[in-house]
């Protein structure tokens, strides 16, 4: 059963909240009902309460708590992140010009406790209180923990943006050093900044100082290689006093190609006391299940493979949290949550802008629709939520003629 319910709290008093009562139960509404409240989310009475610590000694409980690749009974401890905990530890990967407010909302509606913003330039927050970058932020009145990301190379750039981002609401400020975009790394920035220990120890140094808020850093798996410079800058974080490091499993060379190596995961777990949040690649419960089982993972943050899929967090949030299986998303459920999604975007950044924006996401919402190209040249076509609305409408009752004769529910992705 799903219920329209408004939130209060939430930023925006008439976006409207889906609860999926049938999929998640009391937990999953209490558990968004917390969020809104900007509470912290711990495990439901009688979960597990394995105490991970933000020391590591969790990580032995971890690997002994997930039992299972079949869902269910697979519950892990809460995620400490400074004096945060998180349960269950999925969170959606930060991703320039996806985690936008609307984003960050539906990873929430799935029950990530913690969400991340796209990383910003420092020198662009440093230009004016009123920059385009504040608007990309969009964390005004944020309706539950974020991690707000910054990128830049200048100690002291970084620190005074990171101390406006706490000021702004951050709950959690992350440095980015795994960009591996041109424009970025010849900057000095993300994940060139891997290849710059001293530079590190100094940023690090100073934004820890700038900050009371947890901090944590996002790097790549290594340059060139896989390894030594993941290393250095995870003992880094360690020794400047930072919270937790997350790391995308392939190489700055890799961009986003190729395999995400897991087990550099764990020969970090064994070389830092952190937390560490492993990334790349994770595109079923499954997978987020054996990355902390079989790689030592203390969280899972979920990229791509999200993206027109956000149902996929809540089936890792199910998993991780000990629960069943939830069922895959309806073909109805997968057409209103686009719908959804586009209107809130529109209301956020205005209906033009708004929905251009999205084309990225109908791209990925049509992946579960193969067949319907016509929709999707049409939807890519759409200047208002109206069209929108129109097109969807117009394709319902086909979609529901072709499942009748074929008996399938969802369509076949
Ligand atoms: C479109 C796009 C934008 C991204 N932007 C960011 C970003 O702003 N900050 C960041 O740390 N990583 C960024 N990433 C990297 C992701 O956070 C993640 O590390 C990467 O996609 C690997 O995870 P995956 O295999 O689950 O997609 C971006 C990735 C994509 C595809």
């Amino acid at each position: 059963m799903r219920r329209h319910v408004t939130v209060s709290g939430n930023g925006h008093p008439r976006l409207p909240v889906v609860v999926h009562l049938r999929r998640r139960g009391s937990w999953g509404y209490l558990r968004l009902a917390w969020a809104g409240a900007g509470g912290e989310l711990e495990p439901p009475p009688g979960r597990s309460s394995g105490q991970s610590t933000a020391h590591g000694e969790g990580v032995m409980e971890t690997r002994e708590t997930v039992k299972t690749a079949t869902g269910a009974a697979a519950a892990v401890p809460p995620l400490r992140i400074g004096g945060h905990s998180y349960w269950p530890p999925v969170f959606p990967a930060p991703m320039c010009g996806i985690s936008d407010r609307p984003w960050r909302m539906l990873a929430r509606e799935e029950g990530c406790p913690l969400v991340y913003t796209q990383m910003v330039s420092c020198e662009a927050m440093m230009r004016s209180g009123r920059d385009k970058s504040w608007g990309i932020l969009d964390m005004f009145l944020e309706p539950g923990p974020v991690c707000a990301q910054v990128f830049g190379a200048d100690p002291e750039n970084l620190s005074e943006t990171a101390r406006r981002l706490e000021q702004a609401g951050a709950t959690i400020v992350d440095l980015n050093m795994g960009c591996p975009v041109n424009k970025v790394v010849k900057a000095n920035g993300g994940s060139a900044l891997m290849t710059q220990p001293d530079l590190v120890r100094r940023i690090f140094r100073r934004m820890r100082a700038a900050l009371t808020v947890p901090f944590t850093v996002k790097f790549r798996a290594g340059w060139e290689k896989y390894g030594e410079e993941a290393f250095t800058v995870a003992r880094l974080a360690e020794e400047e006093g930072l919270d937790a490091v997350a790391v995308h499993a392939r190489t700055r060379q890799q961009g986003f190609k190729g395999t995400a190596d897991w087990p550099i995961i764990r020969s970090l777990r064994e070389q830092v006391r952190l937390p560490v949040i492993g990334n790349g690649d994770v595109r079923s419960a499954d997978d987020a299940e054996r990355m902390i089982r079989d790689f030592g993972a203390d969280g899972i943050m979920v990229g791509r493979a999200a993206m027109g899929n956000p149902w996929l967090l809540g089936a890792i949030v199910a998993r991780l949290s000990g629960r069943p299986d939830p069922a895959p998303p309806t073909v109805d459920e997968r057409l209103d949550t686009m719908l959804r999604h586009a209107e809130m975007m529109a209301l956020r950044r205005g209906e033009e802008l708004g929905l251009r924006e999205f084309r990225k996401h109908v791209v990925c919402y049509m992946k579960a629709f193969p067949h319907a190209r016509e929709l999707k040249t049409r939807l890519m076509q759409c200047g208002t939520v109206a069209q929108y609305q129109e097109a969807v409408e117009a394709f319902r009752p086909i979609i529901h003629e072709y499942l009748a004769q074929r008996e399938e529910e969802p369509f076949p992705a």
